[in-house]
């Protein structure tokens, strides 16, 4: 016999946060008389330590086995709450959170009787949630202490020495016979330091890696194949010599695949005069000493960088000065030019460009849209650039003219990416989960990134990363295990056709298909996004605390009475709930209208969704998400936009005016933006 629903419901005053502007008595007792309620307490300050003891005294008392918070907003107060009541015996995820004081009191501070009203639906379509919530259990994962670092360039032996003396073991794989990557065929490392040539400081480090007893280091090795998950990676080695064959068991990974020259194909006479290099080809003579003759060296900066395809490249300009800096010293009565559209140079290297002129080497600015050209006039080559500063056209004769090109990652990025699911872009640089709230992270648990494989960099900054990346991998290996929350898709495979879908359109690679052509969710990687879950043609696929049922639940109470007047808000529970929550902490009043339901992400919102409050006779639907590129599920909001679309379409055919189907993309600080679309969406749906 399943269990009888008992659910109590506790409304805070927030002192007089809520209490000064909603009837809070009434609400209570407005809650005492929903279906499935027990209970209903009003507390003063409900998130006090006096009142959590007496929250857990009522569960107990009454034999609560659903519990719906009215009060705050759940991105601070969630947690606390979710820790009360589990102290009183009550799985977490029996707990609906609604938010009274930002989505009501202080935003309609001066209609106390709307907001009244408005609690009161907002409450009731907790309770009508709570009733089919769900028991649920946060995922714990073991993970060792094993890392694989891909790439023996100098981030690549950052990360395994910062790895090893953690003392983790670190598995060093490099394609080629010798650690150091493309420091390898550099001259020095920065313009001030000509004395210690960048071989010697990459064959120090290559020394210690070697010498280190954690770390074992498989060089002219490549990966052959790679599966399994955070603490469980099955990765097998192949020699780029014997062809022979390694099985490793991993817990955490690095990619650091560092990268490559773009070869200006045919441009200022590259390729058909053998006079015309790029930086790392002269970098190399520079270390062989080879440029005896050099009288005349011209430098071209930004080829094929900060243009419509990419943008600086970064390095250029360092590089161009460090390498003219060289030259002059090797070849000190050699005239040296640098043309240069801008002089990109950090702080410490803004110092490199003044050495570089005391030296005698002359720096020429030519504009964006006017780049130097090339001629060869009877065997020699002349450079003709008009300088901005001077205002005039300059002809340089040169022996030597050095493109500073752009970069692009390594030829072995198409075939890793294959192996780890992770995304690069077309320059074949891998792209970390998110700027701000995932640096040097994957999508996927469990691997990280560092230096030149996500974009070209410095020697400092490749270092840097390295023993960034080696932090990031260290956290889980150093915990022992990983815990996820509990908020999962769950398959039912009865009504599976089979399709794929759910495990194509899975951002983190968390849905697999086994032998039997059947999905199957790995709980330790998925997010609970949702998107899969909106996406699957058979419906089989449901979110813990966001199944259909549980929302469905939501929109019908909220349109149960006086549906016309009424917007069903879903809510990503990120950036868009942070712009409703700012909203409020900015007291912006709006018109009360809206009835918001929490989503973990937009791409929660299925056709279905945005269809059944017009169903009902909802006034409008708005689809609130995070705006781009950012989406905490790294592309739910794109997912959302493509479906919004498709929704519109959808609702036309089934005679609904798509106009009434809005959406809005926001960031956390957006309260204005997210108020004044309520206040355009009442006007244009004519509700005021
Ligand atoms: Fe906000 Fe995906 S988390 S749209």
């Amino acid at each position: 016999m399943s269990e009888e629903i008992r659910i109590g419901v506790f409304v805070c005053d927030c002192g007089t946060n809520i209490a000064g502007v909603v009837d809070v008595l009434e609400v209570t007792e407005y809650a005492r008389g929903l279906e499935n309620v027990v209970m209903a307490d009003e507390g003063k300050w409900s998130c006090s330590v006096d009142y959590l003891t007496k929250m857990k005294e009522l569960i107990q008392q009454h034999n609560i086995n659903r519990v719906v918070i009215a009060s705050c907003t759940p991105r601070t107060h969630e947690p606390l709450f979710k820790r009360t009541i589990k102290e009183a015996g009550i799985n977490p995820y029996l707990l609906e959170f609604v938010s009274i004081r930002e989505q009501v009191s202080w935003v309609h501070m001066k209609e106390p009787e709307i907001a009244t009203l408005k609690a009161k639906d907002l409450i009731k379509m907790g309770v009508a949630k709570a009733a089919l919530l769900e028991e649920g259990q946060e995922i714990r994962l073991p993970v060792k202490t094993d890392c694989l670092i891909i790439g023996g360039g100098m981030a690549g032996m950052n990360a395994a020495l910062s790895v090893a003396d953690q003392g983790f073991n670190a598995f060093l794989v490099e394609k080629e016979p010798q650690l150091g990557g493309i420091l390898n065929n550099v001259c020095f490392i920065s313009h001030d330091n000509q004395k210690t040539p960048a071989a010697r400081v990459v064959q120090t480090k290559a020394d210690q890696v070697h010498a280190h007893p954690n770390i074992t280091v498989y060089t002219h090795t490549g990966i052959e194949a790679v599966e399994g998950y955070i603490g469980n990676y099955k990765v097998k080695l192949k020699s780029n010599g014997d062809g022979s064959t390694n099985d490793l068991d991993i817990s955490t990974m690095i990619v650091a695949t560092g990268m490559k020259e773009l070869e200006p194909e045919g441009q200022f006479e590259y390729g058909n005069d053998p006079r015309v290099i790029t930086q790392l080809q002269l970098d190399d003579m520079l270390r062989k000493k080879q440029l005896e003759d050099i009288k005349n060296a011209v430098m071209i900066s930004c080829v094929n960088s900060k243009n419509e395809t990419r943008g600086c490249c970064n390095i250029g300009c360092h590089t161009s000065v460090k390498n003219a800096v060289a030259l002059k010293h090797l070849r000190k009565d050699a005239n040296i030019y640098i043309l240069y559209r801008d002089m990109s140079l950090i702080k410490e290297e803004g110092t490199a460009q003044q050495s570089a002129k005391r030296l005698g080497v002359k720096f020429l600015r030519f504009p964006d849209d006017r780049y130097p050209e090339v001629r060869n006039e009877n065997g020699n080559l002349m450079v003709k650039v008009y300088d901005l500063l001077v205002g005039r056209e300059f002809e340089l004769p040169s022996d030597l003219l050095v493109l500073t090109t752009a970069f692009k990652g390594d030829e072995t990025v198409e075939q890793i990416r294959g192996h780890l699911k992770v995304s690069a872009n077309p320059d074949r640089f891998f792209q970390e989960s998110h700027v701000k709230l995932g640096p040097l992270e994957f999508a996927t648990d469990g691997i990280s990134l560092a230096g030149c494989a996500k974009a070209p960099m410095t020697f400092k900054e490749s270092c840097e990363e390295g023993i960034g990346s080696a932090m990031k991998a260290s956290i889980p290996m150093n915990r022992g295990y990983i815990e996820t929350e509990g908020i999962v898709a769950h398959i039912d495979l009865t009504d599976c056709t089979q399709c794929g879908l759910c495990s194509k359109r899975c951002p983190y690679n968390a849905i697999t298909v086994d032998k039997e052509e059947n999905p199957e969710v790995l709980q330790a990687l998925c997010k609970g996004c949702g998107l899969c879950a909106a996406d699957c043609p058979a419906e089989c696929i449901s979110i813990v605390h966001y199944s259909d049922d549980q929302v469905f639940a939501q929109v019908e109470a909220a349109l149960e009475e006086n549906p016309e007047k009424k917007i069903v808000a879903f809510v990503c529970h990120w950036c868009a709930l942070g712009g409703v929550d700012m909203a409020g902490v900015s007291r912006l009043q709006y018109p009360s209208n809206a009835r918001l339901i929490r989503v973990m992400c937009s791409a929660r919102v299925s056709l279905k969704m945005m269809q059944r409050p017009f169903e009902l006779g909802a006034a409008g639907v708005l689809v609130a998400g995070c705006e781009f590129p950012t989406c905490h599920y790294i592309e739910g909001n794109y997912a959302a936009e493509k479906r919004l679309k498709r929704a519109k379409r959808r609702m036309a055919k089934a005679g609904y005016d798509p106009e009434k189907l809005w959406n809005i993309w926001c960031s956390a600080a957006d309260g204005p933006k997210f108020a004044t679309t309520m206040r355009t969406m009442v006007k244009e749906l004519k509700l005021d």
